[in-house]
Parts: structure tokens; C-alpha cells; sequence
């Protein structure tokens, strides 16, 4: 099972980036984490970061056919793009969306997801643990 973990803009910057929100761990340690869990899991795994709205909907494009299962961040992007829900929606690969922190307690323009439409599960404020609990999720669906 081949499984792309897609984080958008400053996914990177975990560790550095308001550790108050979003905890102390590097972009490098979230990676190791995933790539650790799907050795464990006899997984294959690819883990993808951009702050590009339009390279995440390339690699998104790019799964048609290799990959089995999505779990997307989209960072800012999941307030605001459309393109992002559409490419999810193109593949129809099953995905679940993540996010760090529990955005349900914070501003008002966190509320809105857009792929939320299309994501079979949302997991928010587990941390990074949440990326580890969106692979088991795809697991159970895809097994
Ligand atoms: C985030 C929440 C978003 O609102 C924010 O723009 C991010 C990260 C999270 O993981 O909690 O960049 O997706």
C-alpha cells in the first residue's frame, strides 16, 4: 500500500513556528516519524511539502494511479483553495485531512475547510501524532 502525506506552506517551519501552538518537533522529526511508522506498518510512504498551492495540486494530479490513499495538511490552503478540494476530487483517492492544532478553537477564518467536503475523516489537535492516526485511518479503509 502506497500511502503520499502532503503538508502545505510553513509545515516546514514546526519547531520554529509558534511552538505554543504548534509544539516543539522539526518538519525532519514529523518525517522521520511518518517514515518510521510505515516501515512498522510494511508501508510505503511519501512524504511532500510546498508552499505552493499549485505544486501541491501537481502532486496531487500526479497520484492518479500510484498512490492508495491521501493524508493532506493543507496549512492555509484549507481555507482557501478550491483547486486543492478539486484535484482531491479529480483522483478520488481516499484522503483525510489533518491538522496540528485544534483549529475549531481558534479565528473565525480557521472554521472554513474546503476539503473537508471531500475527506473521508478529519483529524485536528492530536499534534503530529494525527498524521500517524489518519494512516491507520486509511488502513482500515483500505484494507
Ligand atoms: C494548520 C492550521 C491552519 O489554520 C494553519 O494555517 C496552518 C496549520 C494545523 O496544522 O493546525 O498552517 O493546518
Amino acid at each position: 500500500m502506497k500511502i503520499l502525506v502532503i503538508n502545505g506552506p510553513n509545515i516546514n517551519m514546526l519547531g520554529i513556528r509558534e511552538p505554543g501552538i504548534y509544539g516543539n518537533e522539526t518538519y525532519k522529526d514529523l518525517v522521520e516519524k511518518i517514515e518510521d511508522y510505515a516501515k512498522k506498518n510494511w508501508l510505503e510512504v511519501k512524504c511532500f511539502q510546498s508552499n505552493h498551492e499549485g505544486a501541491i495540486v501537481d502532486e496531487i494530479q500526479n497520484a492518479y494511479g500510484s498512490f492508495d490513499g491521501i493524508v493532506i495538511n493543507p496549512a492555509a490552503y484549507t481555507h482557501t483553495s478550491v483547486a486543492i478540494l478539486d484535484a482531491l476530487k479529480a483522483v478520488s483517492i481516499p484522503a483525510v485531512e489533518v491538522h496540528i492544532s485544534e483549529v475549531s478553537q481558534r479565528e473565525a477564518f480557521r472554521q472554513i475547510s474546503y476539503v473537508r467536503e471531500y475527506a473521508f475523516k478529519t483529524i485536528t489537535g492530536h499534534g503530529t501524532d494525527g498524521y500517524l492516526e489518519a494512516i491507520d485511518a486509511l488502513l482500515e479503509r483500505l484494507r
